[in-house]
């Protein structure tokens, strides 16, 4: 959630080539990043992969292929507006902080999210803010606090219990 520049699917993608593991993403963004302002990110001499143009330029809902482990679907639109089928093993929750955006952190969208995963899928994001967790637990989510990278001391994973 939070298609933003795309580094998460970038990374994803490239995890998924180096592993030989499929992944389809779906990604959803309700205020996409104009191309002119991706074609600026250096990601790819960065991480030394070549996705950026494929990642914002090609188009949205519609499966595009970025190697042969990794599909990727982009939807344009809210989080709160999303009807689908579709059911996650992973979902990376990278919403804008609650300070910014509070009714991304609400139980709702917890219970929203936890309906999406499948049984054993997990929730990921880098707020640990403990409403953030109880809102979490109250969708039936089982929280996990891990050390997170470089400076961030916490990041969650909140996983759905298996039947
Ligand atoms: C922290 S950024 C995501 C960064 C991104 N993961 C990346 O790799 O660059 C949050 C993103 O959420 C999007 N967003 C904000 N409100 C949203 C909503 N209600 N539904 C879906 N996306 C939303 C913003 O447009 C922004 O791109």
């Amino acid at each position: 959630m939070g298609f933003g520049t795309g580094l998460n699917a970038l990374l994803t993608a490239r995890e998924a080539q180096a592993n030989r593991h499929h992944v389809v993403y779906s990604a959803i963004d309700a205020y996409p990043m104009p191309i002119e302002q991706a074609r600026q990110l250096n990601y790819d001499e960065f991480f030394d992969t070549a996705y950026l143009p494929v990642l914002h330029e090609s188009p949205w809902e519609k499966p595009i292929a970025l190697n042969p482990y990794f599909t990727l679907i982009k939807h344009e639109g809210k989080l709160q507006d999303l009807q689908t089928t579709n059911r996650f093993h992973v979902i990376y929750f990278d919403a804008f902080a609650p300070s910014a955006q509070p009714e991304l952190w609400e139980p709702e969208i917890f219970s929203q999210l936890a309906h999406l995963l499948l049984p054993g899928g997990m929730l990921t994001t880098y707020c640990s803010k403990s409403y953030v967790q109880r809102n979490m637990r109250a969708a039936g989510l089982t929280v996990e606090k891990h050390n997170g990278p470089l400076h961030k001391r916490d990041v969650l994973r909140a996983v759905k219990p298996v039947e």
